[in-house]
C-alpha cells in the first residue's frame, strides 16, 4: 500500500505519496514551480537548476533541486523566497549566456524578472536539459545520441560525433527539444537528421513520403509487424 506523507508546502500542509517529488507534490496543489529540464513522461534528471526550492532542514535551510528531491514526512518546503528567485535569475542568466534569443528562454526569463544575462554570451543553441538524450533512450528505446565532454565543453552529441548507428531517424529528440537546436530536415525522400542522411520509404499510391526506412524497421522488430504493413497503414 502508498503510504502518504504529510509535507507543508509555501505554509500549506499536503498529503503526498511516498516518493513523489517535491515539484509533483507542489504541482498537485497547483503551486506553480519554473522548470526547463523537467518532462514527466522522463526520468527526472535535475539539469537545469530552475526549479530550485528552499527545504526546511533541522536549523539549517538548503536548496535543492525540487524536480529530483523526494518528500519525506514533515518535510517543510518554501518555493518562492528571495534565495530561491535569486538563485533561478541566476541560473536564467547562465542559460542566456548560452542561448540569447530562443522565445521559450525569453519567456521564462521575463517571468523570473531576468532583463539580460550579465555573462557575456557564448552562443552554444543547447541548454543542456537532457530532454533529447532521455527521450532517445527511455522513449525510443535506441540510446543513438548522448552526452559528451564537461563544463563548457559540454554537448549533445552522436557517437564518435559520427553518423549514429542506432539512431532511426524518428525525429523525437527535435520534437523534444525546447529551444529547436537540433536540426531535421526532410527533402526529397531523405530525412537528414545529426548530419546523417535516411532513406524514407514512400507512399506508391500518393507520392507522400511515410517515415524513415529505419524508423519503420524498428517499429517492425518491435511488434512483429512487417514494414511493408506499416507502410500500408500510413498510405493514405
Ligand atoms: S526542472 Fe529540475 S533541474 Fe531542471
Amino acid at each position: 500500500m502508498t503510504e502518504m506523507i504529510t509535507v507543508t508546502i509555501d505554509g500549506r500542509k499536503i498529503q503526498a505519496a511516498e516518493h513523489t517529488t517535491i515539484l509533483e507534490a507542489a504541482r498537485g496543489v497547483n503551486i506553480d514551480i519554473p522548470t526547463l529540464c523537467y518532462n514527466e513522461a522522463l526520468t527526472p534528471y535535475g539539469a537545469c537548476r530552475l526549479c530550485m526550492v528552499e527545504i526546511i532542514d533541522g536549523k539549517r535551510n538548503r536548496l535543492v533541486a525540487s524536480c529530483i528531491y523526494e518528500v519525506s514526512e514533515g518535510l517543510v518546503v518554501e518555493t518562492d523566497t528571495p534565495r530561491v528567485q535569486n538563485v533561478r535569475r541566476l541560473v536564467m542568466e547562465l542559460l542566456l549566456a548560452r542561448n540569447p534569443k530562443h522565445p521559450v528562454l525569453l519567456a521564462m526569463a521575463s517571468r523570473l524578472g531576468v532583463a539580460s544575462s550579465r555573462f557575456p554570451t557564448e552562443m552554444k543553441g543547447c541548454i543542456l536539459c537532457g530532454q533529447c538524450v532521455r527521450t532517445c533512450r527511455e522513449v525510443v528505446g535506441v540510446s543513438a545520441i548522448g552526452f559528451a565532454g564537461r563544463g563548457t565543453h559540454r554537448t549533445v552529441t552522436t557517437p564518435f560525433g559520427e553518423a549514429p548507428p542506432d539512431c532511426i531517424a524518428c525525429g523525437s529528440c527535435a520534437y523534444v527539444c525546447p529551444v529547436d537546436v537540433i536540426r531535421m530536415e526532410d527533402k526529397n525522400g531523405i530525412r537528414r537528421i545529426w548530419n546523417t542522411d535516411f532513406e524514407m520509404i514512400r507512399c506508391e499510391d500518393t507520392g507522400r513520403y511515410i517515415a524513415p526506412k529505419k524508423q519503420l524497421e524498428h517499429i517492425s522488430g518491435m511488434t512483429g509487424l512487417s514494414v511493408e504493413h506499416l507502410a500500408a497503414r500510413h498510405c493514405k
